[in-house]
């Protein structure tokens, strides 16, 4: 019975609007073989066979969210007046994902260069700039929340300038649910907000910087919830799954995975499950249960991925 209520309530995310705020960023793959050592230094030298381009950050959150099913999905942030923000608004018109997003020549798009040979990681290049959003367009990225109307908003943070105080501010005022995908330094930006999804690491850290000093998960985890105010906490625990921090204590579900390949990501996929279970009318266990199936689909793929809705049928099918 429970897998018939759990289809249903993916097969409403149709009717959602969810709007995705927060940092973009381009992840570039550059693929080759690597048959000797340059004359210059004792490093590799790759020889480029393939390049790809993925969406990462909060456009990832935002790819998630309409392979689920959601209706309308928008995404609003900032990219650089350059060539890689050009390929990102490409990839997420293909994807049908509404942006309104601030073109500035101030900043560069965030780029992550990944250089893999021999099926490795040899490099990672990040070429990106943390700016904080001027006044002005923290106002207008509200303005524009005004005009797409969104049932809820998810706050992507990768600390690299979008979320602000002004922005906050005026995100609080619009009264809307807002799930926040979380930067521990950021902490006290997310005060009365919804839901807020750290790892643990994270959570940690949140710990610290509010000066919670014990050490019991269940006790620390209603502190963090009641200092911030916030109607659900949810920690992510990596291979063991979700844990829901409720008024009346802590909930887990355990993880779904079948075979783990690629970690990356998982994160975007809970936070933009739990908002859209949460946002269509299910409860908080369904959003957890749901976003453990989701989360366990995409750990098993190859890089950043989102799960499809036939792999999500086929898994409600086959039982929790
Ligand atoms: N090794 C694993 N086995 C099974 N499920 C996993 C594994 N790692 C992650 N998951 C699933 O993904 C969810 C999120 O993982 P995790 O707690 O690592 O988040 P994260 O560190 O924010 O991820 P990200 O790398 O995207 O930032 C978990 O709650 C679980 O559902
Ligand atoms: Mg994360």
């Amino acid at each position: 019975m429970e897998f018939s209520q759990l289809k249903r309530l993916v097969e409403s995310f149709g009717k959602l609007r969810v709007a995705v705020v927060g940092d973009i960023i381009l992840d570039k793959y550059v693929f080759g073989k690597v048959e000797r050592i340059s004359p210059e230094a004792p490093v590799p030298i790759l020889e480029v066979e393939r390049e790809e381009y993925r969406a990462g950050g909060a456009a990832n959150v935002a790819l998630n969210l309409k392979a689920i099913g959601v209706g309308e999905v928008a995404l609003l942030g900032r990219i650089g007046a350059d060539s890689e923000g050009e390929r990102l608004k490409q990839i997420l018109s293909e994807k049908g994902i509404a942006s309104y997003l601030i073109e500035t020549e101030e900043v560069p798009t965030t780029l992550k260069t990944r250089l893999i040979g021999r099926a490795q990681q040899l490099l990672r290049v990040d070429r990106e700039s943390k700016k904080l959003l001027e006044e002005g367009e923290s106002k207008r990225i509200i303005a524009l929340l005004e005009e797409f109307k969104p049932n809820a908003v998810i706050l992507s943070d990768y600390a690299k300038g979008v979320v602000n105080p002004t922005l906050v501010e005026g995100l609080r005022k619009l009264n809307i649910p807002v799930f926040v995908d979380p930067r521990p330094k950021n902490t006290l930006l997310y005060k009365g907000f919804t839901c807020v999804t750290p790892n643990l690491k994270e959570f940690e850290e949140m710990k610290t910087l509010l000066g919670i000093k014990e050490n019991n998960f269940e006790g620390d985890t209603q502190k963090l919830k009641e200092k911030l105010n916030l109607q659900r906490l949810v920690v992510t625990l990596s291979e063991r799954g979700i844990a829901l921090v409720e008024p009346s204590g802590v909930k887990y579900f355990p993880a779904t995975a079948k075979e783990v390949y690629d970690v990356t990501g998982a994160g975007d996929t809970v936070v933009a499950t739990l908002c859209a279970g949460v946002s269509a009318g299910g409860d908080w266990e369904s959003a957890c249960k749901l976003a453990n199936i989701t989360a366990g689909i995409v750990v098993g793929k190859l890089g950043t991925a989102v799960p499809t809705l036939e792999e999500i049928f086929s898994h409600l099918k086959q039982g929790l």
